[in-house]
C-alpha cells in the first residue's frame, strides 16, 4: 500500500525536483499539493504547484493555496536570487490550465487527515505556517497525523539564510516551534544530511539525458539554482539537495540515520529561525524530533536519478 502524503511546497527549484520524484514513485500517493511563500509568494508557488501537477497528467491531484504571511513575524528573505523571481529559475513559464480548490491549504490539511485517521504523512519542505495553522485550528489532528516528515533547520552545520539559520525555518519561526512540539511524530531532514547530498553537473548531464517533461522542466529552470549554489557556497555547478531528500525519505527512510531529541527555534534577534537540539535535556521537557544526521548520499542520489529517468 502507497503511503499517503500531503507536499506543502513552495515551488521553488528543488521543490520541483522533489515534487515530481514524489509524483513518479509507486511507494508513495500524493493526496494534494498545498502551497506556501518562501522561495517565492504564494501567489506564484501556487501557480507552480499546479504546472507541476500538469506536467505529467496528474491534474486530478488537488491544490489548495496557503498562507501569504507567516504567523506573527513579517514576510521577509523571499528567495528570488535562489529559485529566480517565478520560483522557476527566470522561465516564465505558460499559465496553468488549473486552478486551486476552494479551501485552504490548513482546511485542507485537516480534511484530509480527519478523512485518512492514522494514515496522512504531512510532508512540508518550505515554511511550516499551514501545517502550524492547522495545528492550531484543529489541534485534535495531532494524533491523527501518521507523522511530519519536514525538509528544514540544522543542528550542527551553519544556517544557509543566516548564519545560523535554515531558510524554511527563518521563513517562519513561530510555526516551526509549534510543529517541533506537535504530538504525532516529526522528522527533521535538515541541513545536516542535504548539504551531503551533493548533485554534479555530471550527475544532472545523466539526469536529463532522460528527455522526459520532468527531466525537461528541471534542466530549464536549474541554472539560476546553480549559479545560486557557486556564488554562495563556490560549488562550480553542483547543488545541494534540500527538498528530494525529505522525499528520498519518505520512500526509504533506511538511507538515513537519525538521532531522538527536543529541538527548540529562536523567534527573534540574530539567531532567528535557528534549530538548537537539546541533546542533554538540560531545558524544560518537549517531545522528540527524529532529526537526520547521517546519510547514504549516493543512495539517496541513485534512487532521484533513477525516478526521474525513468
Ligand atoms: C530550503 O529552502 C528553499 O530554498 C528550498 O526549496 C528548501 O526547501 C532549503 O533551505
Ligand atoms: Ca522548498
Amino acid at each position: 500500500m502507497p503511503q499517503k502524503i500531503i507536499i506543502d511546497t513552495d515551488p521553488g527549484v528543488d521543490d520541483t525536483i522533489a515534487i515530481t520524484t514524489a509524483l513518479r514513485s509507486p511507494e508513495l500517493e500524493v493526496l494534494g499539493l498545498t502551497s506556501i511563500f518562501g522561495n517565492a509568494v504564494t501567489e506564484t508557488t501556487t501557480q507552480n504547484a499546479l504546472r507541476l501537477v500538469e506536467l505529467e497528467g496528474h491534474d486530478s491531484i488537488p491544490v489548495a493555496r496557503g498562507s501569504e504571511v507567516p504567523l506573527l513575524m513579517e514576510l521577509e528573505g523571499i528567495a528570488s536570487d535562489v529559485h529566480g523571481r517565478d520560483g522557476m529559475g527566470n522561465t516564465n513559464l505558460p499559465a496553468p490550465k488549473g486552478k486551486p480548490i476552494e479551501k485552504s491549504a490548513a482546511e485542507f490539511i485537516i480534511d484530509t487527515v480527519r478523512a485518512y485517521p492514522g494514515e496522512v504523512i504531512l510532508a512540508p519542505v518550505g515554511p511550516l505556517t499551514n501545517i502550524a495553522l492547522a495545528l492550531e485550528i484543529d489541534p485534535g489532528i495531532a494524533s491523527l497525523i501518521k507523522k511530519i516528515v519536514l525538509m528544514g533547520g540544522t543542528v550542527s552545520v551553519a544556517g544557509n539564510i543566516s548564519p545560523v539559520a535554515e531558510a524554511n525555518i527563518y521563513h517562519d519561526a513561530h510555526a516551526a516551534d509549534i510543529v517541533m512540539q506537535a504530538s504525532c511524530p516529526v522528522v527533521m531532514v535538515g541541513l545536516d544530511v542535504t548539504e551531503q547530498v551533493i548533485m554534479t553537473p555530471q550527475y544532472f548531464e545523466e539526469l536529463f539525458e532522460a528527455e522526459n517533461p520532468a527531466t525537461n522542466l528541471i534542466k530549464r529552470i536549474l541554472p539560476v539554482y546553480q549559479e545560486y549554489h557557486d556564488r554562495f557556497r563556490g560549488m562550480g555547478g553542483s547543488t545541494h539537495t534540500h527538498d528530494p531528500s525529505a522525499i528520498a525519505y519518505l520512500i526509504d527512510p533506511d538511507l538515513f540515520k537519525t538521532q531522538s531529541v527536543p529541538v527548540f527555534v529562536e523567534t527573534q534577534g540574530h539567531c532567528k529561525g535557528k534549530t538548537t537540539a537539546d541533546w542533554h535535556r538540560q531545558w524544560e521537557s518537549r517531545v522528540d524530533t527524529e532529526v537526520c544526521m547521517e546519510v547514504n548520499s549516493s543512495g539517496v542520489l541513485d534512487l532521484i536519478k533513477e525516478r526521474l529517468a525513468k
